[in-house]
């Protein structure tokens, strides 16, 4: 029986599976800043097998997961380009310009996908005026753009500049599993088109703590170093790891059943008139209310007197909703039934 998390507002609030727990309590330990823990070198070894890369690190969380990536590919005074909408550019504290001295150049996408020629005209020549470009940035899926997947064709597509250009590629695939399991494709088939990515195990995932990121063999290592700068060499980290392999082996294939439930709450929201204002194709769905005449507030109480937890505030009628891990079909549906009838009626 799955625990019951009826909670639209992230799948960061997913809990740990009753699996997840046992495995973190008989968890073998070490210290992971002497490379001693065997749990984690187990999960990472595991990670870059999954992505096809050379090596993994464990981080403590995505924004750290990115930010050492950042990191560890630039040197300070470059400039990075990524998305107008993308994670790292709004919602990581601007960690790259505090910590990295870097400057950003945000691209406009499509759909959260950066063409290749925006890409191109963003990379700076060389000119005594400029700085240098040093990376370019990627978001799989993109989460401000609708939990949208970007196919390997697009990816390939950016590679291809970033490389013509000697330009390294980090995605940020903070959902990259969702992403995979949506397009049907093994997740090394997008990962290939990074230098490096970023995964998050405690998202959809459902693991507690911790995100990985993977590379080749060299960048890992001076991402370690960077880990470690940042506070983040933990040291018997095989309580977190221990989930995150549960995470990996069992909870992947099963984020089908997350992109089903938004597809269904999506087509349900439509017909009782709410706008849906992005394709559903993982786990997300925006919606506008404005149509019911309502404010997100009025949607964030309607969620909590229908025993839901969903974002809403006073001055948006946009809201986001995510489907994951303890919310199942039944749950979309009797969601629906118990909205139908607070919905004012359509005339
Ligand atoms: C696309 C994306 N990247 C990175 C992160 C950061 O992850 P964390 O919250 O673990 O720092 C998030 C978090 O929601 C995200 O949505």
């Amino acid at each position: 029986m799955v625990e019951k998390n009826l909670d639209f507002r992230s799948d960061t609030v997913t809990l740990p599976t009753p699996e997840m727990r046992e495995a973190m309590a008989k968890a073998e330990l070490g210290d992971d800043v002497y490379g001693e823990d065997p749990t984690v070198n187990k999960l990472e070894k595991l990670a870059a097998r999954m992505l096809g890369k050379e090596a993994a690190l464990l981080v403590t969380s995505g924004t750290q997961g990115n930010l050492v990536s950042v990191l560890a590919h630039t040197m300070r005074g470059d400039e990075i380009i990524l998305e107008a909408e993308s994670h790292i550019y709004l919602n990581e504290v601007g960690g790259y310009a505090v910590i990295g001295g870097l400057t950003a150049r945000p691209v406009r996408g499509e759909m959260g996908w950066m063409r290749p020629e925006d890409i191109e005209a963003a990379i700076r020549p060389p000119n005594i005026h400029y700085p240098r470009t040093g990376l370019i940035c990627v978001e799989n899926t993109h989460n401000r753009a609708g939990g949208i997947p970007l196919t390997p064709e697009q990816l390939e597509a950016d590679w291809e500049v970033a490389k013509r250009h000697g330009l390294p590629v980090h995605m940020d695939g903070a959902r990259i599993f969702n992403a995979a399991v949506a397009l049907r494709v093994d997740v090394k088939e997008l990962a290939r088109y990074a230098d490096s990515v970023m995964f998050c195990l405690s998202k959809g995932l459902c693991a507690p703590v911790g995100s990985l990121v993977v590379g080749s063999e060299e960048f890992i290592e001076r991402a370690r170093k960077y880990r470690k700068m940042l506070g983040g060499g933990m040291r018997q980290a095989g309580i977190i790891a221990a989930p995150g392999i549960i995470a990996l082996t069992k909870m992947v294939d099963r984020l089908e059943e997350d992109h089903e439930n938004a597809k269904l709450l999506a087509e349900g929201l439509r017909d009782l008139g709410i706008k849906i204002l992005h394709p559903v194709m993982t786990n997300m769905v925006y919606i506008d209310v404005s149509p019911l005449g309502w404010t997100g507030e009025d949607w964030r109480k309607a969620c909590e007197q229908l025993g839901w937890k969903s974002f809403g505030w006073p001055h948006s009628p946009i809201v986001r909703l995510v489907t994951h891990y303890g919310i199942e079909r039944e749950d979309i549906e009797s969601f629906l039934d118990g909205l139908r009838r607070l919905v004012p009626k359509r005339v």
